[in-house]
């Protein structure tokens, strides 16, 4: 069983990220085989600074392997050093049909949020699914955002094994996390970084305290009984605390006599708990990029040899050899 997923550098990670897709990321490593790349050609569509994606791609290295990523369990990878996905990306532009992309939802939503409506943003599903087919994935693990790309996916390769009459790509599994609970944000709103609203994982202390402290309630008074199940602070303190912490905030909640302010200060204290261990390794891995690389350049060495099959497959189905 061969799983594979990827992550875009498209900003610093947050907590939103880490619930969604970084602690499911990392729980596969004991499943199976697993490919799990840095998609930052994908985040090209919408990152254009180049040193904010350099940061960013570096960010996203650093935040998995202090978080436990295990490189000799998990093929951790750049897409950018695996240009196969470019080749094979093309080979299977030629079976998609434009109304297909027409249909994308995160096209239409990312244009009417006023990024560029460029060919690459247009063409990404197509990279999309030769990332996938490229390694032979068999299950694909993403956020429910995703499905539509991971039918796209499947669409080109039975298209594509149909047009060149040879069985080249199998069919990827989607794996889509019905069950993750969507994260909200400091204003209440889904946490994303395109409504400024998230906080981040490894954040200095310092910050990540400020930012909880902006995480918006109700105005009921400090005295007054509070309910939990719609408070954005007790959504969040959820996440980090076990059933009994969970219960026993709850019960101070409905009592009364608490503020908001001290339920932010547990919140804060939790994600300090559940983070600060890892932000010493953080730290020895920044000051150490040598290190980072080497996983990266040996992840990528690994991918290829994956690919490389499959996409030699494709290239003499499609006539080219
Ligand atoms: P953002 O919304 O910040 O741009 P992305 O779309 O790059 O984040 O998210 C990458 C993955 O992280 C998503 O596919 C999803 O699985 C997960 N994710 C992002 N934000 C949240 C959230 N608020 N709650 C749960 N999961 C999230
Ligand atoms: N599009 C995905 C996202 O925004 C990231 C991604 C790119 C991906 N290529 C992939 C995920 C291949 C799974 C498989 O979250």
């Amino acid at each position: 069983m061969r799983v594979l997923t990827g992550i875009q550098p498209s900003g610093k990670l947050h907590i939103g990220n880490y619930f969604g897709a970084m602690k499911p990321a990392l729980a596969l490593q004991e499943e199976g085989e697993v490919f799990l790349f840095i998609a930052n050609y994908h985040a090209q569509t919408t990152v254009a600074e180049a040193a904010a994606l350099r940061e960013y791609t570096q960010g996203v290295a650093l935040d998995f392997l202090a978080l436990g990523l295990d490189p000799s369990k998990t093929v951790f990878y750049r897409q950018s050093d695996v240009p196969e996905v470019h080749e094979l990306a093309w080979l299977l532009s030629l079976v998609c049909p434009m109304g297909l992309l027409e249909r994308a939802h995160s096209f239409k939503d990312k244009t009417a949020r006023g990024i560029d409506a460029t060919h690459a943003l247009f063409a990404y599903p197509v990279l999309m699914a030769a990332d996938i087919l490229c390694v032979n994935a068999d299950r694909v693990p993403v956020g429910k955002d995703q499905k539509q790309h991971l039918e796209i996916a499947r669409d080109l390769a039975g298209k594509f094994n149909r047009r060149t009459g040879e069985e080249v790509f199998k069919m990827p599994e989607a794996a889509i996390r019905e069950e993750v609970a969507v994260v909200p944000g400091v204003d209440g709103q889904k946490m994303s970084k395109s409504y400024d609203n998230t906080i981040e994982i490894f954040g200095p202390p310092k910050k990540v305290r400020k930012t909880v402290m902006r995480v918006v309630t109700d105005s009921t008074p400090l005295e007054d009984p509070k309910n939990p199940e719609t408070c954005n602070v007790f959504a969040l303190y959820k996440l980090f605390a076990s059933e009994e912490e969970q219960a026993e905030l709850a019960e101070r909640y409905r009592a009364g006599g608490m503020g908001y302010g001290e339920a932010k200060k547990a919140l804060a204290g939790k994600i300090e708990e559940q983070f600060g261990p890892y932000r010493e390794r953080r730290e020895e891995l920044e000051r150490n990029p040598d290190e980072v690389e080497d996983v990266l350049r040996d992840g990528a060495m690994r991918a290829r040899k994956a690919m490389q099959p499959v996409l030699n497959a494709a290239r003499r189905a499609a006539g080219l050899e």
